[in-house]
């Protein structure tokens, strides 16, 4: 694939988009960076900073790619699409902040070009093999989970991003709805039974920029509080009947510990910036009416290499097959999929209207949640009963004595 693009915003993730777009055959034709001090960088690199968009659009790109902050995507889509009505648009997720939706709205509905949103999630290899199993078992699902769990304590104290409006909700939530939403839109929304928003305390927070900050809202010195961002959980029933849980910890509580990849403890702990904890399971039963769990786990994997996943099949609660390595980089995986868009080849893998309703259903469940009456516990998600049967439930898992690891290498 022979493309060109305009890449906006040279920071984190941009070096990640440039390194994978490269392999992928793109080259970078300028870069609009709104910090000059960044610019040396860039040509240190091989690329050419550009002062505006009419510059750049100068260049005739064959797209954009956004990898400004959050809060500055809609007024950056806005400016290419003044400057280029027609552009070709990847915009790294989430697409804007929710309070700028009006301004995106307006955007959106007068732009000509494609506009693809970078939920990576929307283009997982092991998202697809649950779903495959699903049909092929021809399992009625009758509950579902999403769970992404890390510990997120020194990030936090080390003043990386927090997320005043969405909360934990604002970190994974996409990431929950993407896995959920490819059993079909159904299954991405329904009636609420259970909702929470966790706080998260920090102890070790000494020297730290938060303590004592407007962020923190414990006034001991050398320990933080964060209202909202230790985890979030919601639990609703789809019209067909199903329950689906969606569960994020930002403070290292696994919450639906699955084998054989779930960490030896339920937690992870803050000195471990590695480990993650990363499932999509599908509970259902199959014509017969025997009961099947498929459980798909997301990469990172212990003692497996980046980019690895993994799926295990279990009957009744026994598993009968691992199926791992799975290859799933998502990020590859999911900008090959817009350019095969962009090329006229293939669908749209993340539409904006999908990602706005995302924000918009995220927003909700962030607003009702924090709303909850009485002591948050700040450590139990979800109500007394909801976490009692997640682990009853989880306790029912056994490796079994015929399953071996299917290599799919
Ligand atoms: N898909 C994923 O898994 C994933 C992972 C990490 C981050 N992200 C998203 O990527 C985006 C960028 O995150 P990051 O960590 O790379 O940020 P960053 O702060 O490291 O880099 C942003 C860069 O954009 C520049 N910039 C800011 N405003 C600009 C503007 N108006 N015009 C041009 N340049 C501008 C900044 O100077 C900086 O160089 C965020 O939306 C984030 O949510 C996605």
């Amino acid at each position: 694939m022979s493309l060109s693009c305009v890449r906006v915003g040279f920071g984190s993730i941009a070096r990640i988009h440039e390194d994978v777009l490269g392999r992928l055959g793109v080259e970078t034709v300028a870069v609009v960076e709104a910090d000059p001090g960044r610019h040396d960088r860039i040509r240190e690199v091989g690329l050419t900073p550009v002062a505006d968009y009419g510059e750049a659009a100068a260049r005739r790109p064959g797209f954009w790619d956004v990898c400004t902050p959050t809060e500055s995507h809609a007024e950056v889509l806005s400016a290419i699409s003044a400057a280029d009505r027609d552009a070709d648009v990847i915009v790294e997720k989430p697409i804007c902040d929710h309070g700028d939706l009006p301004v995106l709205r307006p955007v959106l509905e007068g732009h000509r070009g494609r506009i693809v949103v970078n939920e990576n999630y929307c283009s997982s290899v092991v998202t697809e093999a649950v779903v495959g199993h699903v049909a092929r078992l021809a399992l009625r699902p009758t509950k579902v989970i999403v769970e992404m769990t890390k510990h997120r304590g020194p990030d936090y104290l080390a003043g990386r991003f927090i997320d005043p409006v969405l909360g934990a909700f604002g970190y994974e939530g996409s990431h929950l709805i993407a896995a959920v939403a490819s059993l079909g839109e159904s299954y991405r929304d329904g009636a609420v039974y259970d909702l929470d928003v966790d706080d998260i305390a920090l102890d070790d927070a000494e020297g730290s920029v938060l303590d004592d900050s407007a962020w923190d809202a414990e006034e001991t010195q050398g320990r933080v509080v964060l209202c909202g961002q230790g985890g979030a959980f919601v639990g609703y029933e789809t019209q067909s009947g199903c329950r689906v849980e969606l569960y994020t910890s930002m403070s290292g509580i696994v919450g639906y510990p699955c084998p054989p990849y779930a960490p030896p403890s339920a937690r992870i702990e803050p000195t471990d910036p590695v480990t993650r904890y990363r499932v999509f399971r599908v509970d259902g039963t199959d014509p017969s009416g025997t009961a099947h769990q498929v459980v798909g786990f997301y990469e990172p994997l212990p003692g497996r290499a980046r980019g690895e996943g993994a799926v295990a099949l279990f009957r009744e609660w026994e598993m009968t097959d691992l199926l791992a390595p799975l290859g799933d980089d998502t990020m590859i995986q999911h900008l090959h999929r817009t350019l095969r868009h962009f090329s006229g080849q293939g669908p749209n893998p993340c539409p904006p209207h999908w990602a706005v309703r995302t924000l918009e259903q995220l927003h909700r469940w962030a607003v009702d949640g924090r709303a909850e009456p009485g002591i948050d516990s700040g450590d139990v998600l979800g109500r007394q009963d909801s976490a009692a049967e997640r682990l009853r439930e989880s306790s029912r898992f056994t490796l079994g004595a015929a399953a071996g690891e299917r290599q799919i290498r």
